[in-house]
């Protein structure tokens, strides 16, 4: 008999912002659509949160909320081992094992680090560190493949030059992950700004749809949507990126293509309308799934504090191995 394994994939948000439906439709769906041909690990980042201001309540709010919804949006935690971060505290053992395999200037060199700290000095150490923590995250699970956006490349190339260096320092000890850039299902872009991408906190608050927002206010937002100025329906995000991205965002919502979706609609209001009718249309059995779910923070506590006990078993086993091979006493 020959058995097929899934190939192990991980994901991990950073539980800051308001998720919107560029994340959804980018993001949860087709992590949602992974967990049935993948060994799926998705976990909320929160240690990530840190390395920035942060105010502690809401941070604990924002964790618990977007695990909320990640549930609501069809993660379901006994196919996909699912987590916060900070409740499996091998992600800061192994973090400080791997960076004493990353180099200073490795960890300066991040376009991340760069841009967010400029020549500032009083940014947080974490800061510079946290692509290790992030190597860290992936290398615990023995994970193969990592789905990341074009931000977060040079963080996984990071993680496959630590891994390489210590296994070749220190004996195999790692998997070597790779990334895989998910097939974009849409670029959902800024309803007020649709040349800058959807953003969760560089988005303003009328610029991007939040899975939660209520229904009249996900209406307004359309109808306030920036359009072009000629009247012309037709997909061409050059040209016409605010009548593009509503295309855009209509037919990732009911399947389909930009283009092909173009010829239903004479005229922006018209547009707008099917746009409203799309993305409510997507949204409402989530926040009905949130409503519930919402009203039993001790259940999704509860699942999420399954998923790290699951977690610990395996990382458990991972740290041991890299301290072995790092040469404490274990
Ligand atoms: N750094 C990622 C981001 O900002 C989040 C993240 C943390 C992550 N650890 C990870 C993504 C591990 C993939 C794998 O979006």
């Amino acid at each position: 008999m020959t058995t097929t394994v899934a190939t192990r994939r991980i994901t991990g948000l950073k539980p800051t912002g308001e998720l919107h439906l560029g994340n959804l439709l980018g993001a949860i769906q087709p992590m949602v659509r992974d967990q049935y041909t993948s060994d799926s690990i998705v976990f909320l980042a929160d240690l990530h949160a840190l390395t920035v201001a942060h105010e502690p309540r809401q941070l604990r709010e924002n964790t618990l909320r977007q695990a909320t919804v990640l549930l609501a949006a069809g993660l379901d935690a006994d196919r996909t081992l699912f987590y916060v971060q900070s409740q499996v505290p091998d992600h800061a053992e192994l973090h400080y094992l791997l960076e004493c395999t990353t180099a200073y200037g490795e960890a300066h060199r991040m376009i991340q680090f760069r841009e967010k700290a400029g020549d500032r000095s009083d940014v947080r150490l974490s800061l510079l560190t946290y692509p290790v923590m992030q190597a860290s995250d992936i290398l615990l699970h023995d994970a193969a493949e990592v789905p990341v956006g074009d931000d977060q490349r040079q963080h996984v190339e990071l993680t496959r030059d630590i891994a390489n260096r210590f296994n070749h320092r220190y004996g195999e000890t790692f998997v070597v992950p790779r990334v895989v850039t998910p097939p974009v299902a849409a670029r959902v872009m800024d309803l007020t700004n649709p040349t800058a991408k959807m953003g969760k906190t560089t988005s303003s608050a009328s610029g991007a749809i939040g899975l939660l927002d209520p229904p009249a206010l996900v209406t307004r937002k359309i109808n306030r949507a920036v359009t072009d100025s000629d009247g012309i329906i037709e997909y061409d995000p050059a040209l016409r990126p605010g009548v593009s991205n509503l295309l855009e965002i209509l037919a990732a919502c009911v399947g389909g293509s930009p283009s092909s979706v173009a010829a239903d609609f004479r005229g922006y209001g018209q547009l707008k309308s099917g746009t409203v009718e799309a993305v409510l249309g997507l949204l409402r059995p989530l926040q009905a799934r949130y409503e519930t779910l919402a009203r039993d923070p001790g259940y999704v506590r509860g699942v999420l504090a399954e998923g790290a006990e699951r977690a610990r078993e395996r990382t458990a086993e991972t740290v041991f191995r890299a301290k072995r091979s790092i040469g404490v006493l274990t």
